[in-house]
């Protein structure tokens, strides 16, 4: 059976990226109700770097989250990591505890962290124990994250998926360990099955040097870009990109307005 065309993205340029992560914020609350109400738990996966920091911290600082989210009932996982320790400044483990997890009232047993302490091919492997497990997965099976929240590199990379990359053909395996020679290191990261696996993408960017390859992933080339961000489409699911004006600045106007 063919799988349904992807849905178009939603695309919304907010005019700083405070209002991105705001934006995310409520795609955030939605998407838990949603997930509680429907399945009693709420999965997410959480992207590392610099930009969803300012997402975290609004989760943990502002009540309205902070108060009204069901931490209880989230499970909290990574789009990828870097092979790392977890208390290494490089973690996108230890930047999301100390920005959001060490402030809200999640359970230690729902943080699923990637043990980016193990060897590399051992702690891809350990990671994709633990998605089989927690989602009650059979040998083939791929988690249905309720919301995988993405960056985008500037070179369109997303998660631990680089232009060129080995990483980007697998679709046996859920988590990759790969050496990435644009940041001469090892990383792991979820793969593409799983990434458009999910009920919800949201992408956060910001800043202008995102702008080139955002034009690329979200104008006419599409996924016929080949950067790694232009191949994240949920065949099932919803797509969008919250996007500051700076990173949006070379969108086309049609683009630019498709918003959700
Ligand atoms: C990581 C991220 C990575 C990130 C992009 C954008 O481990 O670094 O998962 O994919 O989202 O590199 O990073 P910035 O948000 O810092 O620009």
């Amino acid at each position: 059976m063919t799988s349904a065309p992807a849905r178009e993205p939603g695309v919304r340029v907010c005019a700083r990226p405070d209002e991105v992560h705001r934006a995310a914020a409520e795609a955030w609350a939605r998407a838990a109700a949603e997930a509680v109400g429907a399945r009693g738990r709420f999965t997410v996966a959480l992207a590392g770097g610099l930009t969803p920091r300012g997402l975290y911290e609004l989760l943990a600082r502002d009540p309205v989250f902070r108060e009204r989210l069901p931490w209880g009932r989230t499970h909290v996982f990574w789009g990828d990591e870097r092979h790392v320790p977890p208390d290494h400044p490089d973690s996108n483990y230890r930047m999301a505890r100390e920005a959001l997890l060490s402030r809200v009232p999640i359970p230690a047993a729902n943080v699923h962290r990637i043990p980016a302490e193990l060897p590399e091919v051992a702690a891809a492997a350990a990671y994709e124990r633990t998605l089989r497990t927690v989602f009650e997965l059979g040998p083939a099976g791929v988690p249905r994250f309720d919301l995988v929240i993405l960056g985008m590199g500037k070179d369109g990379h997303t998660a631990s998926l680089f232009p060129g990359a080995g990483a980007l053909l697998e679709r046996d395996h859920l988590v990759v360990a790969e050496r990435v020679a644009a940041v001469g290191a090892w990383r792991i990261s979820l793969t593409l099955p799983v990434l458009n696996g999910a009920a919800r993408v949201v992408f956060l960017v910001t800043g202008e040097e995102k702008a080139a390859a955002l034009s690329a992933v979200l104008g006419a080339e599409g996924s016929s870009s080949g950067l790694p961000a232009a191949l994240v489409r949920p065949a099932d699911g919803e797509l969008l990109w919250l996007v500051d004006k700076a990173a949006g600045a070379l969108l086309a106007r049609g683009v630019s307005e498709r918003s959700r």
